[in-house]
């Protein structure tokens, strides 16, 4: 397994929308793995392809608490298949957006499918953090970062300062 180096906001990298996945082969299931790695290391509870630079629908989510075993979720062409009607609000953050976190209104339910990585088709229910998590993750897939959900005002603000973080950290590395 490899930690792979995360594409902060703002790039046009995260703006992409990601191809399927033709299979689940060894290199797909190697990068969610690594993606895992990289995720719990960062530490996160979510990472998306797109994040690492990788233009495929794969993500890796797990909102298991930091005391009990590891519940990885490693998922290939993830699609939503029902949403609730009520809808629940967290407060977000984004490993591609370091330290900025902003409240955000989604369905508080889904029903969700999936290729694992043994390419089987799965099918759940996931309700509460985890469903906020993987639609937060989904989202990535399509070049939808959290954000994108919030005002304008807000998201303009937050994109001015991790452009300005940005370019400190350019300079401090010259
Ligand atoms: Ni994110």
């Amino acid at each position: 397994m490899a930690v792979l180096p995360i594409i902060t906001a703002p790039d046009p990298r995260l703006k992409v929308k990601c191809e399927p996945v033709a299979a689940v082969e060894k290199t797909i299931a190697r990068l969610m793995d690594d993606m895992l790695e990289t995720m719990y290391l960062a530490p996160g509870i979510g990472l998306a392809a797109p994040q690492v630079g990788v233009t495929k629908r794969v993500l890796v989510v797990d909102v298991s608490s930091k005391d009990g075993p590891r519940e990885p979720i490693r998922m290939a062409n993830p699609e939503t298949v029902w949403r609730s009607d009520a809808l629940t609000v967290y407060e977000e953050g984004c490993l591609s957006l370091p330290e900025q976190y902003a409240e955000v209104e989604r369905p508080e339910k889904i029903r969700f499918r999936y290729l694992d990585e043994k390419g089987v088709l799965q099918e759940r229910e996931a309700e509460g953090l985890l469903a906020t998590c993987i639609q937060h993750e989904m989202d990535h897939l399509d070049g939808i970062i959290f954000v994108d959900h919030i005002s304008a005002l807000k998201r303009r603000m937050i994109l001015r300062k991790l452009a300005k973080l940005k370019k400190h950290q350019a300079l401090a590395a010259d």
